[in-house]
């Protein structure tokens, strides 16, 4: 490797190295990450092998990622997947010292899960479908919400628009047709407030003075998570799977 590289240069010399070394081949980017970036010849395996002779596909762990126990818990993701999830932990710390309860600290706690583990796009429906079997169906249902309430203020709840939004998105930004239908039929339900305090303490700006330890909600998520016996991921849940792909995301099948 040398100075005039670029930084995905260096990346992508790493990671032919180390392949090289474990005689394994990874895909390593999946196909969603190569059609954002315009390329839309996914590797196969006899392309991999032809670059890197003799080795295997990986069909296990990613040794460049913490290795996660057995049976990992909501936890263990936290630790070794999300991490370092300050803006989930200062969302959390938010709502507990404005003495909300519990269901709705958790609910912040695990509001951007889709983001940390999967992808932004649409992260409040990847997210909600996460943790479905594992937390009262109150949780899932404002996480789900938040992903159009956050468009739309309700200065009475004491949420206005955010102001990067109009930074990120530009001033004339509308939400598609399915966000405003979503927020129409979440503003009738009855979980509405639930959905709407994910997005009060939802904090837009990171606060880099604000450390929040994981071990602050421990006894919450404790009493407030179904963590399954098995692990999560191999439980049999409708999204077990989400989580074992979280765990070895560069499986080859
Ligand atoms: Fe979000
Ligand atoms: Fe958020």
């Amino acid at each position: 490797m040398n100075d005039v590289m670029t930084a995905s240069q260096k990346a992508d010399a790493l990671e032919h190295r180390m392949m090289d070394d474990l005689q394994k081949a990874i895909a390593v980017k999946s196909r969603l990450f190569l059609l954002a970036d315009g390329d839309f010849a996914m590797p196969n395996g006899a392309k991999l092998q032809s670059e890197h002779p003799g080795a295997k596909m990986l069909m296990g762990d990613d040794p460049r990622l913490p290795k996660m126990p057995d049976k990992p818990t909501l936890i263990d993701f936290f630790k070794l997947r999300f991490a370092p999830a300050m803006h989930l932990l200062q969302s959390a710390r938010h709502a507990k010292v404005a003495g909300m309860p519990e269901k709705i600290v958790l609910a912040c706690l695990l509001h951007d899960i889709g983001v940390l583990g999967f992808i932004r796009s649409d992260h409040g429906y990847w997210g909600a479908q996460m943790v479905e079997p594992y937390v009262d169906e109150e949780v899932t249902w404002a996480i789900r919400a938040h992903q159009a309430l956050r468009f739309f203020p309700d200065e009475a709840a004491g949420y206005a628009y955010p102001d990067n939004y109009k930074q990120y998105f530009g001033e004339d930004y509308r939400p598609e047709p399915y966000i405003v239908a979503e927020y129409e039929r979440a503003r009738a339900h009855k979980w509405y407030g639930t959905a709407r305090m994910i997005c009060v303490h939802d904090l837009y700006s990171f606060d880099p003075d604000v450390h929040v330890e994981l071990e602050e909600f421990t006894d919450i998520v404790g009493r407030n998570f179904r963590q399954p016996e098995e692990g999560l991921g191999f439980d049999n849940s409708p999204s077990a799977h989400m989580w074992r792909t979280l765990r070895q995301p560069t499986k080859y099948l």
